[in-house]
């Protein structure tokens, strides 16, 4: 059985992020619990990467399982457009709760892209609705938004996104933050704010980590730095914390943690815990409130056949509860084993900038800073053939696991890198 199934996959699928030219054939997945996957070899796999950043507290969790399986019983969908119902109501409500105060308003969506596309067009259409002309978005160098044009367009220009270089619109770049302790990003943005100050509809950052730019730790005094420049420009600011939501950088959300009050929040990935996907993009209510109108051109113009689906929804509360001080209490854990573990790697000449911020872990390997460079995957497959699942973005080698990760778990991921570096000198 398994032969054929990896055959009718070889024939019939096109994958994500994956050169199919030489691609080795995937691992076939048949189960997953805990911090581990199971494939149809029968072999066990950390997944020291949460599986692309998404499982918070561990695949397969009962709680989550069983509350997708009691709402797919009852109601699987319904249009969101003119109606409702009690999981997006209650997850709205709840979101709100442990959110930054300010953020009122849940408007739900697909996935981290989709949720930025719709923070991306709130902004712009805000300040249209209040007959002010500000078509100006800016956005981090090495930031990474998304695959939809509006967030491939807000991230940084690369090989991700050179095919479509044309059909991009351009923003106001700033320097990034994890560079040089924030100060060029600060003073850029007063230099934008001075100049171009009215035209400046949003600035567009990921708080405190540039995640798939390359796992880029920045400091919350430099988040509070541009929040209080946007906030006197009266420029919007969005918050993407598509990853750094629930828990991964430590506090609940990475800006609640920087005492950072966003006008837009974009949500995705941990946010079902994993399960299912989801986007929320969650607003002020002055930002809300600038929609509403006799107009009926006011209208937001967005949506998706599936937003607000009920049974991802569902899932979302489930996981959202589970977000509890014995959660923290993981989190805190792993930090710290990740501090300790990477303290001992860092002393291989080929580790460079060692960081940990929160439940994430990221070093350099002494390679060319180019996502397409070989070392990283060479690590990976390294990694998987020794059951640990690592996914390098180029040179930059980074830990994100699941919280129900144990130390024990960990250590044994850093021994496979360990063992990886001591095999292939520089
Ligand atoms: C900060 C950030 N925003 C947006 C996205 C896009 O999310 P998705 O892959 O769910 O579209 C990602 C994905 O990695 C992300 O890290």
């Amino acid at each position: 059985m398994t032969p054929d199934l990896l055959e009718l996959d070889r024939r019939h699928v096109w994958h994500p992020y994956t050169q199919h030219f030489d691609a080795p054939p995937p691992p076939l997945v048949t189960r997953a619990e805990g911090a581990y996957l199971y494939d149809a070899r029968g072999r066990r796999i950390l997944d020291a990467i949460s599986s692309w950043w998404v499982t918070l507290h561990g695949h397969a969790h009962p709680a989550i399982a069983t509350a997708v399986a009691k709402q797919a019983a009852v109601l699987e969908q319904v249009i969101f457009a003119g109606f409702t119902h009690e999981p997006a109501a209650r997850l709205a409500q709840a979101l709100v709760g442990v959110l930054p105060d300010g953020l009122s308003r849940v408007f739900f969506s697909d996935d981290g892209s989709t949720a930025v596309e719709v923070a991306l067009k709130m902004a712009l259409q805000y300040w249209e609705g209040r007959g002010e002309r500000r078509p100006l978005i800016a956005a981090l160098e090495h930031a990474y938004h998304g695959d939809t044009f509006g967030a491939m367009s807000a991230s940084a220009r690369g090989v991700f996104t050179a095919p479509f270089a044309p059909q991009l619109f351009e923003v106001a770049r700033l320097p990034d933050p994890s560079e040089g302790g924030g100060g060029a990003t600060l003073a850029a943005l007063e230099q934008l704010l001075d100049r171009r100050g009215s035209e400046v509809a949003a600035v567009i950052v990921e708080p405190l980590l540039l995640g798939a730019g390359g796992m880029r730790v920045w400091e919350a005094e430099t988040l509070r730095g541009i929040r209080d420049r946007t906030s006197a420009a009266g420029a919007l600011l969005i918050a993407d914390e598509v990853l750094t939501g629930f828990g991964r950088t430590g506090p609940a959300f990475a800006c609640g943690g920087a005492g950072v009050e966003p006008d837009i929040m974009c949500l995705s990935k941990g946010l079902t815990g994993g399960f299912l996907p989801l986007g929320a993009t969650v607003a002020r209510e002055e930002v809300f409130a600038a929609f509403s109108s006799p107009d009926r051109r006011r209208t937001l113009f967005h949506g998706h056949s599936y937003t607000a689906n009920p049974v991802a929804c569902a899932a979302a509360l489930a996981s959202l509860a589970l977000l509890d001080d014995a959660s923290a209490e993981s989190r805190r854990m792993i930090e710290a084993t990740h501090r300790a573990q990477l303290a001992r790697l860092a002393t291989h000449p080929r580790v460079q900038r060692p960081r940990v911020i929160g439940t994430i872990a990221a070093f350099d390997l002494d390679a060319a800073p180019d996502y397409l460079n070989a070392a990283g995957r060479a690590l990976g497959a390294f990694a998987l053939e020794r059951g640990v699942l690592l996914r390098p973005l180029g040179n930059v080698v980074y830990l994100l696991p699941p919280y129900c990760t144990t130390a024990d778990d960990l250590r044994c991921a850093y021994e496979v890198i360990e063992q990886f570096l001591s095999e292939s000198p520089a």
